[in-house]
């Protein structure tokens, strides 16, 4: 049986994951699965897990379930690790969002200053969760869900040797919308997707092996998640472009709409950090329920909504060897040829048993070649930012995203949002 180990295990998503051990046991015989949490994340954890261990109990399956805040004794010897954590809280989401705010950018978690924040918080985290892996767990496969998940990704790959792989719900979420459209299993749609982390494009659509692009691009509302307000796509531009952008495009392409909205939003008091932490007393409250055996419906108000199939589909196709195709965060490795090889990018790879390859692209939006290069910098700075605790490259990081103003801008911001992460930045 397989050893799997989940950081952030107090999360409010972990039903889903565990409804997808369950589901899919006959494939991937989990037989330990160990949730950690921290100290201050242990009240979450004791709810979420003893509702864990009454949906293995009710599956009947030798699923043994764990709690434990020993991260090491977690890892020791497991097949996967996935990552899900949240580093500084929704608190500290809640100041991602609405400092940019006061300077008119953007405020986002995994999009603008706010996702470079995160990545600031986070990256460090991470990378001690992987030198545990490469002392315990040495040939276990990471799992990374943590955002913004392409940057850990990429440093992940720079600065360790753990075999890691970045996930986001948004591709699955993507098939899954095209699937309902056309009443077709979700195998029956093939999706390409080319960009990054909540920076891609999707360049093909076949349904049954019926071209469906055009008609996805006719639909102006388009496909989006609960977490990003769902403002129309221009037409023209839609049908000039010749692909669908990711929702998270929104940001850079209809700047000043997603920043009304959002202002508008703060103005009344409103952000989603403040919105997911009152889904998740929701949440929380359900899961306290004794009775409760099943992942309640209330789960999927989240953005992250289905995000575990993506999870348990890796696991299985890796432990498996299955050779189907999935949409990852993998080192670019030649892919883009205007990105370096180790750079992450998400696009479409071939699970095999020794890990996912990516598939060669048979289109590129020239005019998402910019863009993708641009945010790719920002980038590349902000994770080296995170390793070093250099405020040059901070400022480089800041003052490049294409969503910052100007040097002025980056440098103030920059240096309200240090100060108010001070606590989760022994680096800076
Ligand atoms: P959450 O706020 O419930 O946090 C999960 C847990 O992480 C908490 O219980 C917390 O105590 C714990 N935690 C905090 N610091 C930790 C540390 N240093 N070590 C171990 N655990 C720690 O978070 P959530 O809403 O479930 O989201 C978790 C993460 O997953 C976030 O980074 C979020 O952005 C990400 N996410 C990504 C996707 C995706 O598409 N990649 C989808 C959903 C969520
Ligand atoms: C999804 C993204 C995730 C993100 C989530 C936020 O669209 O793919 O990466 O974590 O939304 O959802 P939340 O409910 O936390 O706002
Ligand atoms: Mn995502
Ligand atoms: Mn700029």
């Amino acid at each position: 049986g397989l050893k799997i180990a989940v950081i952030g295990g107090g999360s409010s998503y972990t039903p889903e994951l565990v409804e997808g051990f369950i589901l899919h046991y006959n494939e991937l015989p989990v037989r330990e699965l160990w949730l950690v949490d921290i100290d201050s994340g242990l009240h979450k954890l004791n709810i979420v897990g003893n509702l864990a261990k009454r949906m293995v109990e009710k599956s009947g399956l030798p699923i043994e379930v764990h709690l434990t805040t020993d991260r090491r004794q977690a890892i020791a010897g497991a097949d996967f690790v996935s990552t899900q954590m949240r580093v500084g809280m929704l608190a500290a989401r809640g100041r991602d969002e609405s400092i940019p705010l006061k300077y008119g950018v953007i405020g986002q978690e995994t999009t603008g200053p706010g996702g470079m924040m995160k990545a600031l918080r986070t990256i460090p985290v991470l990378l001690d969760v992987c030198k545990d892996i490469e002392e315990l767990a040495p040939d276990a496969w990471l799992l990374n869900f943590t955002n913004p998940a392409g940057m850990v990704t990429e440093a992940i790959i720079k600065y360790s040797n753990v075999k890691s792989i970045g996930l986001c719900n948004a591709p699955i979420g993507l098939i899954k919308q095209a699937s309902a459209k056309y009443q077709v299993a979700p195998d029956r749609v093939y999706a390409e997707f080319v960009g990054l982390n909540h920076l891609h494009w999707i360049t093909r659509i076949d349904v049954e092996g019926e071209d469906k692009l055009d008609e996805m691009l006719a639909d102006t509302a388009g496909y989006s998640a609960k977490n990003v307000p769902a403002c129309e796509w221009n037409p023209e531009f839609l049908q000039s472009l010749r692909a669908l952008p990711s929702y998270y495009l929104k940001y850079f392409y209809m700047t000043d709409e997603m920043l009304k909205e959002q202002l508008d939003s703060h103005n009344k008091g409103i952000n989603r950090a403040e919105v997911v932490k009152r889904v998740e007393e929701e949440l929380f409250e359900l899961y306290s329920d004794v009775d409760l055996q099943d992942k309640p419906k209330q789960l999927e108000q989240r953005g992250g909504a289905f995000y575990s199939e993506a999870a348990v589909n890796l696991m299985r196709s890796l432990y498996n060897g299955t050779n189907d195709i999935q949409t990852l965060n993998v080192a670019n490795n030649g892919i883009l040829d205007f990105l370096p090889d180790n750079a992450s990018i998400e696009v479409n790879c071939v699970v095999t048993k020794n890990g996912p390859l990516p598939l060669p692209l048979t289109k590129i939006p020239p005019s998402a070649v910019g863009l993708i290069h641009a945010v790719k910098t920002y980038e590349q700075l902000a994770i080296d930012a995170a390793v070093t605790g250099d405020r040059g490259l901070a400022i480089q990081a800041m003052a490049h995203h294409p969503l910052v103003p100007s040097v002025g801008i980056a440098i103030k911001m920059l240096d309200e949002m240090l100060e108010a992460n001070k606590e989760y930045l022994p680096r800076f």
